[in-house]
This record gives C-alpha cells, structure tokens and sequence, in this order.
C-alpha cells in the first residue's frame, strides 16, 4: 500500500516539475539567479522545517494539534520537496563545497526512506506510540476472537485458521513486504472456493488474517526492529546536524561571494 505522505510529496514534486519546464524553457535558470535563489532559499527552509517540526513535537507530548503521525507525515512530505527544490536550485551543477552539501542532502533522503521501512516494522497504535509485546498480543488476541466467530461460515476454508509459520525475527524486519504478499497470494490462492459461495465471509477473513499475519510479523521482529532503528537513528541524526552546518557555509559563501559581491 502506497501511503498518503508519498503521493503528497509526488504530486507536489509533479506540480513543481511543471512549473520549473515552464521557466527553464530558454535554460535552467542558474542557482544565483532570482528563481535559483528562491528555489534554494524555499527548498532549505523546508529542509528545516523536516529537521526541526517532529523532533519539537515529539518532545511535546501536551502539544495536542494533530497526532504524532501527522507530524511524521509532514516531516516526510518535507523532507521529499524540499531536497527536491534544492535539486533544481543546483541547476545540475555539483562543484565544491555545494555540491558535497548537494550529495549529503541526496544520502540524508535515501536515509529517510530506510528510517520509514523500520519505522513501520514496529508496531504502533493509532496516535503513534509504539506497542510493546503484551499490547501485541492482545490485537492478536482481538483478531483471533474476530476469526472465531467466523468459522462456522468458512466450512472447509477453516482449517486456513491456523496460524501461519512465522520467520527468525531479522528476516521479519528485512523481508516484512516480500512474506506479506506471500501471504496474500497463499490466502488468496485458498480462499478461492469460499468466494464462490461466500464473498463477503472470504473477504472478511482475508482481511482479518491479513492483519493477524501483520501483527504477528511485527511481534516477532519487535527487539529486532528496536534495535536496528537506534542504529538508524544514531546515524541519521548526527548526519543532519552536518548537512545543516554545511549548508549555512555554503549559503553565506555563496551570498557574499557570487550575490553581493557582483
Ligand atoms: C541545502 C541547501 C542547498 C544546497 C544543497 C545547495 C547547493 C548548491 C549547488 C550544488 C550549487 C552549484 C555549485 C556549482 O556552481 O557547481 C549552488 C550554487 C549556489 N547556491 Fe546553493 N544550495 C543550497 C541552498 C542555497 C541557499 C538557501 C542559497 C541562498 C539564498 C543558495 C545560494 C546559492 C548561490 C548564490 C549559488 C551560486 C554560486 C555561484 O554562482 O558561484 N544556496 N548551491
Ligand atoms: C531534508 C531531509 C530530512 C531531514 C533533515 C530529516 C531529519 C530527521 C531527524 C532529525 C529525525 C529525528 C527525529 C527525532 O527522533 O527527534 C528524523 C526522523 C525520521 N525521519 Fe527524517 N529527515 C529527512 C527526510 C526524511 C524522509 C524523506 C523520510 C521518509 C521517506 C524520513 C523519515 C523519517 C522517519 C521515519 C524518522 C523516524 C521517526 C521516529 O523515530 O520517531 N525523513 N528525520
């Protein structure tokens, strides 16, 4: 499932795309020009704000506009369109200490996207908090109790009630989207009788299964995701910090040198 963060942060990258072919269309407009430095000035305040909004409103728990998911959507939306507006500022040139600001922002990107992968290994209830084990098992609990009472309508397809084998709990983490859709191809492949004379049974079990697996896959891999996420945050905080010192560098050299200077 492609999530509502990213297709925000495509659409808005496909209007600014639009927008941009509109100006370029006697050459890219150069990173000095008026429209390069709007593009630098609008991408890294976003960048800001992607480096600055969460972190505040995480550590503000009384802080009750929108919930901690919407903020992490927010942060993500960002932390696409701003690099993006600084890729056009760049006009395609890469030289010096700009261009080494340039290949940081590219990396603290691709970062992101992992952070988010591990992000969604760990289980979370609505407002954002992590679950731990004993909230884990009582969704599960939930979802089992949901599949019970449906099993006199399943006849044969029963039997898919058993819970599914579950991998070691790093395979969990690193392999989550691939067991997933095994499993949905394997329910769906099994279910194929049941939605003949029963649609809206299959349909409801299919869903609830495909929850119970999800929950149980994050179960297992709820240390493992724990860990690997520490590891990935004492990476990605610490390389933003960089990318920002730098970035200022960059701007105030290239302001006094190729702006003010002329
Ligand atoms: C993270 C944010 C930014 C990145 C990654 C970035 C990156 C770059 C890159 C790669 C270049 C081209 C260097 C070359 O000529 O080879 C450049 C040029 C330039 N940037 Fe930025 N930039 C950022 C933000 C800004 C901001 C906020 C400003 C100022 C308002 C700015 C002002 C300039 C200017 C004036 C030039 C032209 C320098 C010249 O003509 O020599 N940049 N930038
Ligand atoms: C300019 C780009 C970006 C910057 C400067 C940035 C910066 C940060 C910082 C400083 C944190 C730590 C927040 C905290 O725990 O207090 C963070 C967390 C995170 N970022 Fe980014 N980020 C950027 C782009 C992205 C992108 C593109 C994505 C996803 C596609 C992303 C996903 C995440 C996730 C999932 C977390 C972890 C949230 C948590 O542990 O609570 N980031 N980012």
């Amino acid at each position: 499932v492609v999530s509502f963060e990213l297709v925000l942060a495509a659409l808005t990258a496909v209007a600014v795309t639009v927008w941009y072919a509109w100006v370029a269309q006697d050459g890219l407009p150069p990173p000095g020009s008026f429209i390069g430095h709007g593009l630098g000035i609008a991408g890294l305040a976003l960048m800001l704000a992607a480096e600055t909004l969460y972190t505040i409103r995480k550590r503000a728990p009384n802080f009750h506009l929108w919930s901690l998911q919407t903020w992490l959507q927010l942060h993500i939306v960002c932390g696409i369109v701003g690099p993006y507006l600084v890729l056009l500022h760049t006009a395609g040139k890469f030289g010096g200490l700009a261009g080494v600001v340039a290949l940081l922002t590219g990396v603290i990107v691709i970062s992101g996207f992992i952070g988010r992968y591990l992000y969604t290994a760990t289980p979370r209830s609505f407002d954002g908090t992590a679950l731990d084990a004993p909230e884990v098992e009582s969704e599960i609990a939930a979802a089992n109790r949901q599949l019970r009472e449906l099993a006199p309508r399943l006849g044969e397809s029963a039997r898919l009630l058993a819970p599914a084998p579950l991998p070691r709990d790093w395979v969990a983490v690193l392999a989550r989207p691939w067991l997933r859709l095994q499993n949905r191809l394997r329910l769906g492949h099994a279910l194929h009788e049941l939605r003949a004379t029963d649609a809206a049974a299959a349909a409801e079990v299919k869903r609830l299964l495909g929850r119970r697996y999800r929950l149980e896959l994050q179960g297992r891999s709820l240390a493992a995701a724990r860990r690997l996420m520490s590891l990935w945050h004492a990476w990605h905080v610490p390389l933003g910090v960089m990318l920002f010192s730098l970035a200022f560098i960059h701007v105030f050299a290239a302001l006094y040198y190729a702006t003010l200077l002329k």
